[in-house]
């Protein structure tokens, strides 16, 4: 068990983040002209996203802008945010293709869920999110903190809640860092393995439960993970051990410290808003939100998983839920219930395009 203390950037606090605000990008007006262009150029609703390619799409000049905030967000300090993608020029449809179009360019989108959806409409399904089956982006319920399924996650705004919907994120490689200062004792059963349900959506080569620990180190990087519902959810199979008393004081103490103010930086997405979230060093969380009763303003952001080409090695142990660990590999994603040959083909195209090594 490695209980070092390592630093990196991603190590923030929230005046940290108020005090150097170079992770928030704007795009100016040639930017947001030229993407709505080219969006609107390869626009055709009868084509499936698969049948795009990402050289249909001419990015320039806001791919600087797009390029230099994945960077931030893979190996800075794990989140940007980019304000104004042009949301009033595009439909809700038009919309989507960008996001598409801005993931065919930085990465292999991963599969989402059951359905195997490459992109998620993240919106007010009534699904109830403490449900053996139970996702967060399908419901207006507050969210545990957790980590998306893949290396790296995009969130786009293309309509707010009438009320709520504020997006917590925490830097979980501080968060490890207050745990071992405050209570080496949880810590050394976060370093050890907990049990997280994959909620009904494995896929047949997959069990429908995995461990892995709250905390890993790889290559002198902190990676962390955590996700209270399934790691509940998990506990309704046999064959899953019980929590342990200290499993359980591990979540709770946690849970304290993701939320302590000082650690644990808010905000709300506008229209127009891309968010860029690294998935290995910060956690997440979303509070419940009220909608509007116009289906048409209904709360809806646009939600990518991508495998970036320059990735880093992965800690052992998160092979089981990754499926592969070492850099440059397509990896990640909930491969779900119809992860066909379009979907194989789609991936195969986009790595051998991004000098990436397929998934198995
Ligand atoms: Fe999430």
């Amino acid at each position: 068990m490695d209980l070092r203390d390592i630093d990196s950037p991603a190590a923030w606090t929230v005046a940290d983040l108020e005090a150097d605000r170079s992770w928030v990008f704007t795009l100016d007006e040639a930017a947001r002209a030229g993407l709505a262009r080219t969006v609107k150029a390869a626009h055709d609703p009868a084509r499936p996203l698969f049948d795009y390619r990402g050289e249909e799409f001419d990015l320039d000049p806001a791919w600087e802008t797009l390029a230099a905030a994945f960077a931030e967000a893979h190996h800075g300090r794990g989140l940007a945010l980019v304000k104004g993608l042009p949301r009033e020029a595009l439909s809700e449809a038009e919309f989507e293709l960008l996001n598409w179009a801005i993931g065919l360019h930085a990465g292999v989108a991963r599969p989402q869920g059951r359905a195997s959806q490459y992109l998620s409409a993240v919106r007010d399904a009534g699904i109830d999110y403490r449900g053996a089956s139970g996702r967060g982006y399908s419901s207006n319920a507050k969210l545990d903190f957790h980590a998306d399924g893949a290396d790296l996650a995009t969130l786009a705004c293309f309509n707010q809640a009438l009320s709520g919907g504020q997006s917590m994120i925490t830097s979980g490689v501080t968060a490890r860092r207050r745990l071992i200062a405050e209570r080496p004792d949880l810590a050394e059963t976060a370093h050890g393995s907990f049990h997280f349900s994959r909620q009904n959506e494995e896929a047949p080569d997959e069990t429908p439960t995995y461990g892995q620990p709250l905390f890993d180190l790889a290559d002198d990087r902190v990676f962390g993970k955590f996700n209270r519902n399934r790691i509940q959810s998990a506990q309704r199979y046999v064959g899953v051990p019980a929590l342990t008393p200290a499993q359980a004081e591990t979540m709770d103490v946690l849970d304290e410290i993701l939320r302590r103010p000082e650690l644990m930086f808010t905000m709300y997405l506008a229209p127009g808003d891309l968010q860029i979230v690294n998935n290995h060093t910060l956690l997440h969380s979303r509070t419940g939100y009220v909608d509007h009763d116009t289906p048409e303003k209904k709360r809806l952001l646009c939600r990518l998983w991508l495998a970036p080409p320059d990735s880093v090695p992965l800690p052992e142990s998160w092979r089981a839920y990754y499926r592969e660990i070492a850099p440059g590999t397509v990896r990640g994603g909930i491969r779900g219930h119809h992860h066909d040959a379009a979907c194989q083909a789609f991936e195969a195209r986009q790595a051998t395009r991004l000098g990436m090594t397929p998934a198995r």
